[in-house]
């Protein structure tokens, strides 16, 4: 099993530019699956989690050539040939759960498993079906399986989430679109993501409006015609990337994302004492010999400070002069990179959804394990600013969302490589 062999301590200078938000990728990709024409994705991203994605809809009857050079995808799906997302694909990715409303918009029936993902909860999908249901589906749980079918075209309807889901407003959103008459999302989310989405959807012929914001508006319409798109930027990488000089020292640019997506992890960033300032689709993250300031985070749907960069937010923390606090509010079981940072030095303390770190002066290189996508950074992190060399294992979980991380990272001076 691959491992990442970090020799930390050097200063970072250079600039990386980050892929296409893997995010935005794994509904973009289901969503090709409501029209029967090709549609061309660009700026698609290299990832295991991508992979999956095709594995899917390859096994539900799309046809899918991909350009490796140039990064880009051909979907085509003239004809479903299998309304099953199997357990073997779906339990390695939660997120082809995303294949259910399309598939029900499209054929009026769909088998999808239950979902797996990273353990870092429950991860319920209760809120995915409550929408359905609403636009006149009719589910069963059987077996592992959940059981859709609607007897004509789903039916427009309003929609009140009773708390935030990302993953259940794209869902929505997608079957909404070909359903009869005008759904009303309330209460969504407003991830870029989202907005990438619904701009994709209405080169399609659809007809969205208030994406980015709480309350979307979807009209339905009877087809959609194919169309080519350009992956909007992964900020989740960019807040990353910003990370490392911040914890090595020395200054990197990060291109490839607007920073208006960043603006909360970009706020508490600067608030530990690192430099950044913003163009329009860079930032550029200095830290010299300076002590950083301890901070509090409190994670929240956007435009709040992101879940999927508490982790990183952390190893950070580390090394503040103080006592800094992060709280989890997503998701109940985050904090699986905190016992890892602690072997490397750190002092962290987690009871229930609040970690509370005291900052060290430095930590040292050790072997660490990742135990998930956003955990297994935060210790290559960690790694660049310890002393000696630091060993993560289990980087399955870091190919599953970062592309070619070790060698973006070697280009702005890290010692950083993959043992195969
Ligand atoms: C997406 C992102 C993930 C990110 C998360 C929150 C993708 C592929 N993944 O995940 O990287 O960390 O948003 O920003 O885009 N929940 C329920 N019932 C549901 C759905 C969700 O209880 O039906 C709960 C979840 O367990 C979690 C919270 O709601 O506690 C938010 O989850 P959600 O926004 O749905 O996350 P995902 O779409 O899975």
């Amino acid at each position: 099993m691959d491992k990442i062999c970090i020799n930390g301590g050097k200063e970072l200078q250079g600039q990386v530019t980050v892929s296409g938000a893997k995010n935005a990728c794994l509904a973009l990709m289901p969503l090709t699956i409501l029209a029967s024409e090709p549609i061309k994705m660009t700026n698609v991203p290299r990832l295991s989690d991508i992979n999956t994605m095709k594995q899917l809809l390859i096994s539900l009857g799309s046809i899918i050539r991909e350009d490796l050079f140039k990064g880009s995808l051909h979907l085509h799906t003239p004809k479903i040939s299998s309304h099953d997302a199997a357990y073997d694909i779906v339990r390695k990715m939660r997120a082809s759960i995303l294949v259910l409303g399309p598939l029900l918009a499209r054929e009026g029936r769909a088998r999808v498993s239950l979902p797996g993902g990273c353990a870092i909860g429950a991860r319920p999908v209760d809120l995915h079906l409550f929408g359905l249901e609403k636009l006149g589906a009719t589910l069963d749980l059987k077996d592992g399986y959940i059981r859709a079918r609607a007897s004509s075209r789903l039916r427009g309807n309003t929609i009140e989430f009773p708390f935030i889901s990302v993953g259940a407003t794209e869902n929505l959103i997608m079957a909404a679109t070909l359903a009869k008459g005008t759904t009303v999302l309330k209460n969504s989310a407003k991830e870029p993501e989202i907005i990438d989405l619904c701009n994709c959807i209405n080169s399609m012929g659809g007809k969205i409006e208030g994406m980015g914001s709480s309350e979307i508006v979807i009209e339905g319409v009877d087809n959609l015609k194919g169309t080519q798109h350009e992956v909007l930027g992964d900020r989740i990488e960019m807040g990353t990337f910003m990370l490392a000089p911040a914890m090595a020292g020395g200054q990197v640019i990060v291109k490839g994302c607007p920073p208006t997506y960043l603006t909360a992890f970009t706020r508490k960033l600067s608030e530990t004492g690192i430099s950044v300032e913003t163009g329009e689709n860079e930032i550029t993250v200095t830290r010299k010999n300076d002590t950083l300031k301890p901070i509090n985070v409190v994670t929240e749907p956007f435009p709040g400070f992101p879940t999927d960069l508490q982790a990183q937010m952390m190893a950070l923390t580390c090394l503040a002069k103080g006592k800094s606090t992060l709280e989890e509010k997503i998701f109940e079981n985050r904090f699986m990179h905190a016992p890892e940072l602690i072997r490397m030095g750190a002092r962290i303390e987690v009871q229930g959804g609040i970690a509370s770190v005291t900052g060290v002066d430095s930590m040292k290189g050790a072997p660490v394990m990742a135990t998930d996508l956003r955990a297994s950074v935060s210790l290559i992190l960690a790694g660049l600013a310890s002393k000696g060399e630091t060993v993560v294992s289990r980087v399955y979980h870091l190919d599953r969302g970062y592309e070619n991380i070790e060698r973006k990272l070697a280009t702005c001076g890290a010692q950083i490589e993959r043992v195969v």
